[in-house]
């Protein structure tokens, strides 16, 4: 059904096996208007409806997670740095999502909020009773998916927490965390002010325009002694 849409596999137009120059890049737009084509007939095919979404339209997207996970609390308020637990961003392609056992460096000790706490201990010395340790039920949930019981002991098997990606780049996009970090780009300018934000939003719309017209803007700027160059050529972000 879908095939009467595809393009037919032509190759590169005949003039071009004479023109070096635009050989590459005329190309590179036919692999891509090939790929996009493939990509939008998986989509189609592949997806319920309710997840299909156009490139470019995601701006404000803001998925409820499977935990409460608020970084106006964490980044905000505790001031913990984006990259204790976005660690690969300095380095790698992605930033990266930190697993459970980070969450235990804290939360081995802290098992619900101050107020949580104090409230569990009187009640349970008007019960007569051992306050429980842990009574966040947000909380609970990283304890389960470690398969720790109630004093925190390993008793079943790990599971991941599925965390909702908030943004999703369409395959045919390549795009890289280092090269940005290294040459001093903060986080909030691409994301936003994430500090303050309950539930991670996307912030920017990430379209293809967004990219380039930054890359136009930091051209020329200089970075310790290097003069900045990003790239407009297409080949840099679609192979
Ligand atoms: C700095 C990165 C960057 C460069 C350079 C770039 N693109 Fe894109 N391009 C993107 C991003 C990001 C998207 C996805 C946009 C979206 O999801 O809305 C995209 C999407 C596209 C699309 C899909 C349609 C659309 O607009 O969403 C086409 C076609 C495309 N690019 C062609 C090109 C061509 C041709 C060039 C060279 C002239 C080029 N791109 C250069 C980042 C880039
Ligand atoms: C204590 C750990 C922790 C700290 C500190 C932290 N994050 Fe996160 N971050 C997470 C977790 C867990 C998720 C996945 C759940 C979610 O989206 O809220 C996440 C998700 C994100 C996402 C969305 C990723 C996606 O799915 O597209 C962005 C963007 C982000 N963080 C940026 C930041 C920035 C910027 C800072 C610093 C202000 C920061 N984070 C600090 C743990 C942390
Ligand atoms: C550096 C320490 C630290 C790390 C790492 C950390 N947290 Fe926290 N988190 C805290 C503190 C402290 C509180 C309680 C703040 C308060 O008293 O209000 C808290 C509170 C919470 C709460 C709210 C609990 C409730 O009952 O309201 C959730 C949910 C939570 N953290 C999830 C996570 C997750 C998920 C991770 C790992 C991605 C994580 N935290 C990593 C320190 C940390
Ligand atoms: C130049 C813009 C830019 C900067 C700067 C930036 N990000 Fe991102 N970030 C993006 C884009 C674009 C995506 C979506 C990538 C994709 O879908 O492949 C993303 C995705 C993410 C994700 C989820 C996917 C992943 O890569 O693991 C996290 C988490 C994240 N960013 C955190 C951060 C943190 C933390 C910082 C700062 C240390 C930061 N980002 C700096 C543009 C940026
Ligand atoms: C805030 C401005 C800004 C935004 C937004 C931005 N970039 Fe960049 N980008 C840069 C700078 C600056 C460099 C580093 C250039 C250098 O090292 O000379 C860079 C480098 C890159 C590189 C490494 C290749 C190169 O030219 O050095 C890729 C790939 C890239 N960006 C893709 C993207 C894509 C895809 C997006 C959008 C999803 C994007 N960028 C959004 C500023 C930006």
């Amino acid at each position: 059904m879908i095939s009467s849409r595809e393009p037919s596999e032509a190759g590169p137009p005949e003039r071009d096996k004479h023109s070096r120059r635009t050989v590459g890049s005329a190309w590179g737009l036919v692999n891509l208007t090939l790929t996009l084509a493939l990509m939008l007939s998986l989509l189609l095919l592949g997806s319920k409806a309710s997840d299909f979404r156009l490139p470019g339209n995601q701006q404000g997207y803001t998925p409820t997670q499977p935990i409460a996970f608020s970084h106006r609390l964490h980044g905000g308020e505790l001031k913990i740095p984006c990259l204790y637990c976005h660690h690969h961003t300095s380095k790698s392609r992605y930033a990266g999502i930190p697993a459970s056992q980070l969450c235990m460096n804290c939360h081995r000790f802290v098992q619900a909020t101050l107020g949580a706490v104090r409230a569990e201990e009187k009640t349970a010395a008007e019960e007569n009773r051992v306050p429980n340790r842990i009574v966040s039920t947000e909380l609970q949930k990283i304890y389960d998916t470690l398969g720790l019981d109630s004093d925190l002991r390993p008793t079943r098997e790990m599971k991941p927490i599925e965390w909702t990606r908030v943004h999703n780049l369409p395959d045919f996009v390549y795009f890289d965390h280092s090269s940005h970090y290294i040459v001093g780009i903060e986080c909030t300018r691409c994301h936003g002010p994430v500090e303050t934000m309950e539930r991670v939003s996307q912030f920017e719309t990430l379209s293809m325009s967004w990219c380039v017209n930054c890359h136009r803007e930091y051209n020329g700027r200089v970075v310790g002694d290097r003069t900045l160059r990003p790239s407009i050529d297409c080949s840099v972000c679609h192979f």
